[in-house]
């Protein structure tokens, strides 16, 4: 942009009475903290001292400024998870894609601005496993005088689910990659930072929601975690649907949710009860023999003028493998696609990918715990490793060695993806490899699920757009048969989505925002293992179709 029309930007952006736009300013210091309310006294990274941390508001249309002053040992970067970052990639976040890390004692202004987006969506930190702990919502409200296209709810409330563990988390992924096997589950999920009581935790708080006989209330449901989907359910309650990854979904009512790590769904729940509490119960999903914690976390909704004292009416969460259960819930979201909020579904496709998306072994001859090799995890076979130059600065100033641009549109070999017997090369290869993509054009990507080692359900997240989840399916994706049953009206839109244990997922978007672009499974001990590549999106040739320069407080590696 003109550097006098954005003088004259901020200039109106001073009187926000008169025109639709605003500079929000927040500071996030990341600092150490102990976290004595929960299962140990551990210090841990947090921003501001909280956990969760601080929520993030602001309007569709304003102007966001975040300054991160780094005050911790370890290197930190910032991800606004979901925001689009129209050319803006400096802001996304992720360390070494779009930024080199904000170093201790060094500080960045996050600076993007929020376009045709309201909902709620999550930031968390990018770098390590610092997210753990290093994350918080952002609540985008519509614009002034625009209102929601479902009745008004009386109140709101964030409610942030997470994983806590009581030993230092850099310390148990340092020690899983040394041993080349899986890294310890959780001690304890949490609901807005308490996991509620649970066994062997000195910390038996739980969040409590108070509500009033009649009113209604829009909880805005984050899900935090590191490695674990989560059901969540309030006993004798129904949750209303309304929207999930800032995008407004068709309402439907339903008992239980299900949400995997950087998803967001807003619910309606009306308090249609007269007194009383009732729990809320956050626990885990997982339909493959892969361990996790299965400890519930729980919370209470509390009827205004009930006794703290009075029994609490209970609900069972589902069992962890209750695949209908999520199924079920997963085929009922489907785009609002109104008037004013219409589906734009990518009707042609310039771009078709078959990505498997899986586990894979790799000789480690230092890894005793593993018999001298590692789990590793890839995409189209390729284990991705992480440059030490951002890539987006390599591409914007053109520095040669740092990527390639031959990430494969297909698996290299097609094998029974999601047989039970594996290939005989559990093998993967490795590489910094970026799929190119010219400006505007339109993608659908299929991502397969593997059996190799466990089939599993991974979360996979695209930053940089918005997706339209076309069509899903089990076992092995028919490139014949599957694309007729896809749905190209009105399919929900999301920018985490799941890939069913042992299936596939298509999704479509078009490929409108230049710039590096991240993609990778959400949950982080995948990403650790090399579950990631990148989308590299060419300049337009209009006049806001280009990046724009990088600030000029862009971290140095
Ligand atoms: Cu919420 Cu790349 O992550």
């Amino acid at each position: 942009m003109e550097s006098w029309i954005r003088v004259l930007m901020f200039a109106a952006c001073l009187f926000p009475v008169l025109v639709e736009c605003r500079v929000r300013h927040y500071k996030f210091n990341v600092v150490m903290k102990n976290s004595s309310r929960l299962c140990s006294t551990k210090p841990i990274v947090t921003v501001n001292g909280r956990f969760p941390g601080p929520t993030l508001t602001a309007r569709e249309g304003d102007t966001v400024l975040v300054k991160v002053v780094n005050h911790v040992k370890y290197n930190v970067s910032i991800h606004w998870h979901g925001i689009r970052q129209l050319r803006t990639g400096w802001a996304d976040g992720p360390a070494y894609i779009t930024q080199c890390p904000i170093q201790p004692g060094q500080n960045y202004i996050y600076n993007f601005t929020i376009t045709g987006q309201r909902g709620t969506l999550l930031w968390h930190a990018h770098i390590l496993w610092l997210r753990a702990t290093v994350h918080g919502a952002i609540v985008i409200l519509p614009k002034r005088g625009v209102p929601y296209p479902f009745p008004k709810p009386d109140k709101e409330a964030v409610v942030i689910l997470a994983e806590y563990w009581k030993a230092d988390t850099e310390l148990v992924i340092n020690q899983a990659q040394k041993s080349g096997l899986a890294p310890n589950v959780s001690d304890a999920h949490t609901i807005n930072g308490k996991p509620g009581p649970v066994p062997n935790c000195s910390a038996q708080d739980a969040f409590k929601l108070d509500v009033e006989a009649g009113k209604s209330y829009m909880l805005r449901i984050i899900n935090a975690a590191l490695n674990e989907e989560l059901f969540f359910k309030i006993a004798g309650h129904k949750l209303t649907v309304v929207e999930v990854d800032a995008t407004y979904v068709k309402p439907f009512k339903t008992d239980t949710i299900v949400i995997a790590p950087g998803q967001t769904i807003n619910v309606l729940v009306t308090a249609d009860k007269s007194s009383g509490k009732y729990l809320m119960a956050a626990s885990p999903f997982m339909d493959s023999p892969i361990a996790v914690d299965n400890v519930t976390a729980t919370a209470t909704l509390h009827y205004s003028g009930t006794l703290s004292s009075s029994a609490t009416t209970l609900t069972n969460p589902p069992p962890q493998n209750a695949t209908s259960i999520s199924d079920n819930f997963t085929n009922s979201l489907r785009s609002l696609n109104s008037k004013k909020f219409p589906a734009k579904v990518p009707l042609t496709v310039d771009h078709a990918l078959l990505i498997t998306v899986g586990l894979g072994i790799n000789p480690c001859p230092s890894c005793k715990a593993g018999n001298g090799s590692r789990v590793v995890a890839s995409m189209n076979n390729v284990t991705f490793i992480m440059p030490t130059t951002a890539l987006l600065q390599a591409h914007y100033f053109n520095i040669k060695g740092v990527f390639t641009t031959d990430f494969p549109s297909n698996p290299p070999f097609a094998f029974n993806y999601t047989s039970t017997t594996p290939p005989k090369n559990l093998g993967t290869t490795s590489g910094t490899k970026l799929y190119r993509l010219p400006y505007n054009s339109t993608v659908q990507l299929v991502l397969q699920d593997t059996g190799i080692i466990a089939p599993e359900n991974h979360p996979i997240h695209l930053h940089g757009f918005n997706f339209f989840a076309v069509g899903r399916g089990l076992g092995n994706f028919n490139p014949k048969k599957d694309p007729k049953k896809f749905n190209l009206v009105d399919p929900v839109e999301r920018n985490t989505i799941g890939v069913p244990s042992g299936g596939w997922t298509a999704i479509r978007f078009r490929a409108d925002n230049p710039g590096v672009w991240f993609m990778h499974c959400h949950l982080e001990v995948h990403t650790t293992w090399g579950l990631k590549m990148a989308f590299l999106v060419d300049n337009g040739k209009g006049p806001n179709e280009s990046v724009l320069p990088p600030p000029s407080d862009l971290p140095k590696c």
